[in-house]
């Protein structure tokens, strides 16, 4: 998803419900997309857009492309929900990710919790933008996961900066990203991918719901779906071989031709 900071200085775009109940034409998000309450573990969602035919970067190699101003209104949302926004290193980069902004509208949805939520990098290049590290308050500190074998000189660097993990493997598992997330206390969980980190969630059956925008667009041919996986990746299983996890529909709301789902694991 696009890293648009902008609160937006005009009215909010209308999200109608389509599902389950079509009678609703003022939907607020934050209700909506509301994490289950008393959480004990993290809980992990995750926000993507596709096109209608399934694409998910767009000509700019962004997905931008592909957004719009009812799908920032919930992006905003979701972040403004959540404690932690994960995001694979090549999302972050492509991207442009910065440490987050406050927004006002946020002030009672994050009451009792720091002004903005954390974003945790995973990468083995150690190649992030030195802004998203040093710049985040002390109290929503960048998180970043990487492996051993990452460039000493550049993990020295985000050690003096942010909060770095480091996993003696080959890869960062999914299953490292919770146990320390939940070390933290940061159980609402919100990735935003790409779709290689996203694939590997999926991979690992570690995903509890799914945000999908579907944008009134198509891509053709050489745009990758939301989940993408290259070569198998050693000790990481799954990855790159199909399967099957149900799901179930939560709710279906549009607003300008943009629908919005959100499936739960059935
Ligand atoms: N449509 C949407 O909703 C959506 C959402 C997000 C992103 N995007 C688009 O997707 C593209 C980027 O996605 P992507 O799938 O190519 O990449 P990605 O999943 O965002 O990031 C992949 C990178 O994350 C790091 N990484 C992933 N798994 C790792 C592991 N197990 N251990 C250690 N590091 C790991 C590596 O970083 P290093 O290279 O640093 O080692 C890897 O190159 C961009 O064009 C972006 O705009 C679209």
């Amino acid at each position: 998803m696009s890293n648009t900071h902008a609160a937006g200085g005009s009215a909010p775009a209308r999200l109608r419900e389509l599902l389950p109940d079509p009678g609703r034409t003022d939907v607020r998000p934050e209700e909506a997309y509301a994490y289950p309450t008393d959480l004990d573990r993290p809980w992990v969602r995750a926000n993507m857009v596709a096109s209608v035919d399934g694409g998910a970067v767009g000509p700019s190699g962004r997905s931008l492309d592909l957004s719009s101003k009812p799908d920032r209104r919930v992006m905003g949302v979701l972040r403004g929900l959540c404690d932690v926004v994960v995001v694979g290193a090549s999302t972050a980069r492509h991207e442009g990710y910065k440490p987050v902004r406050p927004r006002e509208v946020w002030a009672k949805l994050r009451e009792g919790r720091p002004a903005t939520p954390r974003i945790a990098v995973v990468s083995r290049t150690l190649e992030i933008d030195d802004e998203l590290l040093t710049a985040a308050p002390d109290d929503a500190r960048t998180l970043v996961f990487t492996v051993e074998n990452s460039p000493a000189d550049r993990r020295a660097f985000v050690a003096r900066h942010a909060d770095l993990v480091v996993v003696d493997e080959y890869s960062v598992r999914p299953r490292h990203i919770l146990d320390a997330l939940s070390e933290r206390g940061l159980y609402r969980v919100l990735t935003e991918g790409g779709p290689h980190l996203l694939a590997e969630f999926v991979a690992a059956d570690l995903l509890d719901e799914l945000c999908l925008t579907v944008s009134p667009h198509l891509l053709g041919v050489g745009s990758p779906r939301i989940v993408a996986g290259g070569p198998p990746v050693p000790g990481v299983p799954g990855v790159g071989t199909a399967q099957t996890t149900p799901l179930r529909l939560a709710h279906l709301l549009e607003a300008e031709g943009s629908l919005f789902s959100r499936y739960l694991r059935a």
